[in-house]
């Protein structure tokens, strides 16, 4: 059978013509972006290199290189990104119809230890952000860079993942990924909440006592992606007292994270509520998060009431 590229992928479906441009041009910055993670040196913000040149944290390179290819596409509106206080506007000459958020480097601080870290993309018609919610999104996806780099992408029909092959072109490696309802395995985020949370030291018991495996990462992409590629499992990130609201960002992590979730038949709330429903106030808003399983999220859920 012939392997059918994102591109490819991306012409089976009813999609709007930028919106498919718009996808690429993620897919190619996404291997950009893995260059620069598997060829820099690591340095911290404000250090320098070898060469005694300013040195920029990888998360903050991220950033640059998808802001500037983001502009260039022609595809977007605005830009809003975790790396960035305020929403930038795409220049007047190289405006298009998509409002993108995204996480450029989700979990930055274990490339050194040579760990899975990734790239959250939320996509929006509009220019707006402000006052909607994830409901409203047109796409969602991420990138993993793992041993190897995957994409997952969906625009509502159906959830894909896509291997980047040894020429640079993302292959189909699962169409139409679904999460059962009831989890195996278990990625309690912020355990350290179980000290003070004795319903979250609860929950955690639970899971033991169900016999679910342990399967934590401490990234928020390979933590969910397990779950899309088992086909089963719970992520959960409560809220702490030195996080009342959740330490996991609404817009640029968890609703594009709930929108997959949702389409692979999954369910993500804030312990209560969609994330989905949760109406967008700040760029920087934080949210809890359960998402995964269905029926073991809503079992979550009740215990964490
Ligand atoms: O950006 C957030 C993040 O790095 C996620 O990828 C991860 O799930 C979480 O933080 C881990 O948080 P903590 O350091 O509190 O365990
Ligand atoms: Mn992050």
């Amino acid at each position: 059978m012939m392997a059918v590229s994102l591109e490819n992928h991306l012409h089976t479906v009813k999609i709007d013509h930028n919106l498919r441009h718009l996808i690429c041009t993620i897919a190619r910055t996404a291997k950009y972006v893995h260059h620069a993670m598997q060829t820099g040196d690591l340095g911290l913000a404000g250090t320098s290199n070898m060469y005694g040149e300013a040195q920029l944290a990888l998360d903050v390179l991220s950033n640059q290189i998808f802001v500037k290819e983001l502009q260039e596409s022609t595809y977007t509106t605005v830009l809003a990104s975790e790396e960035m206080d305020e929403i930038i506007e795409t220049p007047e000459d190289k405006k298009g119809d998509y409002a993108v958020v995204f996480d450029p480097l989700d979990g930055s601080s274990l490339v050194n230890a040579n760990l899975a870290i990734g790239s959250i993309f939320g996509i929006y018609k509009g220019e707006k952000l402000i006052g909607r919610t994830g409901n409203e999104m047109a796409a969602a996806l991420y990138v993993i860079y793992g041993p190897r780099v995957t994409l997952v992408y969906s625009i509502g029909n159906g959830v894909h993942e896509f291997i980047l092959n040894a020429v640079g072109e993302f292959v189909l490696s699962k169409e139409n990924i679904k999460v059962e309802d009831e989890a195996k395995n278990f990625a309690p985020g912020n355990l350290r909440a179980a000290k003070e949370n004795e319903k979250y030291a609860k929950l955690f018991k639970h899971w033991v006592q169900s016999d679910l495996t342990l399967r934590y990462s401490g990234g928020m992409v390979p933590d969910i992606n397990h779950i899309f590629m088992k086909g089963q499992g719970i992520f959960t990130y409560p809220k702490y007292k030195d996080a009342p609201k959740g330490k996991l960002r609404l817009l640029f992590e968890c609703a594009p994270m709930a929108y997959l979730m949702e389409k692979a038949g999954g369910r993500a709330t804030d312990g209560q509520k969609r994330i989905l429903d949760v109406k967008i106030e700040t760029l920087d808003q934080r949210t809890p998060i359960f998402i995964g399983s269905g029926k073991t999220v809503k079992k979550a859920e009740s215990i964490m009431k």
